[in-house]
């Protein structure tokens, strides 16, 4: 059956599968991070062209990641730091690139001050963009996310569906329309539990670095049924 779309869309991406990638060619697993940080502009820009997709928000790095090894933290860190320099990619997609994750100053955070900077930077650069929204989660959780907003909320006086919302990390993003995760796993991974209620799922066996914009298209159309 074929669904007009209704709305901009809102993509999620669990980018899972950089250290298999890696593996797989005999490479030190932090190749498959910075070739997974190359596969990310892809599908930004393709996302951007596409017009169909105004919301696009990806899993960069989970509260759960900070136990991985440290020289791969660290290679993972300075990739972020990378990322959110692409101003004037994002500038020329017509994109904003956004945050959600522990916010900085909360006692358990754990964004170093340099990515913080360039987060900081990234958001004011592209703010006047008005195209899609770009979102990227780092040291972030969702059960952190929501213990804070039903926290703040019933200081607010009222634990409801709405007041929870309105305190999430970033209360403007949109329902999530269709989950992606690669690399075979079929896991959520603590990622935006509120948030994807009532979306479709996007499970694909390639890994992250391999996913491109053919493959974003397919994710789409597990919404609408067309192929193209
Ligand atoms: C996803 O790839 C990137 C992050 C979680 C930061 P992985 O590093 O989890 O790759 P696999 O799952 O080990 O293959
Ligand atoms: C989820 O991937 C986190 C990110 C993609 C940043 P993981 O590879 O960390 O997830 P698990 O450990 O397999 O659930
Ligand atoms: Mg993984």
């Amino acid at each position: 059956m074929n669904t007009p779309l209704q709305h901009p869309l809102h993509i999620a991406c669990i980018m899972d599968g950089n250290g298999r990638w890696a593996r797989r060619r005999g490479l030190p697993r932090t190749e498959g991070h910075t070739a997974g940080e190359e596969a990310l502009a892809e599908v930004v820009r393709t996302a951007a062209r596409l017009k169909t997709i105004g919301w696009l928000t990806v899993f960069g790095f989970s509260t759960e990641n900070w136990v991985r090894p440290r020289t791969e933290v660290r290679h993972i860190l300075s990739l972020h730091r990378k990322l959110f320099a692409r101003t004037e990619e994002m500038n020329s997609n017509n994109a904003q690139t956004r945050w959600i994750g522990r916010p900085f100053s909360e006692k358990g955070a754990r964004t170093p001050v340099y990515v913080q900077k360039a987060i900081k930077k990234a958001i004011a650069d592209t703010s006047h963009n008005s195209g899609m929204a770009v979102t990227v989660a780092f040291d972030y959780g969702s059960r952190a996310e929501l213990l804070r907003a039903s926290q703040l909320a019933m200081k607010q006086g009222a634990v409801t569906a709405q007041s929870i919302q309105n305190n999430l990390y970033d209360p403007t993003l949109p329902a999530v329309d269709v989950l992606v995760r690669t690399s075979g796993e079929t896991r959520i991974s603590n990622f935006m539990l509120w948030q994807i209620k009532g979306c479709a799922v996007y499970f694909t066996e390639r890994t992250w670095p391999d996913f491109n914009a053919h493959e974003l298209q397919e994710a789409v159309t597990v919404l609408t049924g067309r192929s193209h």
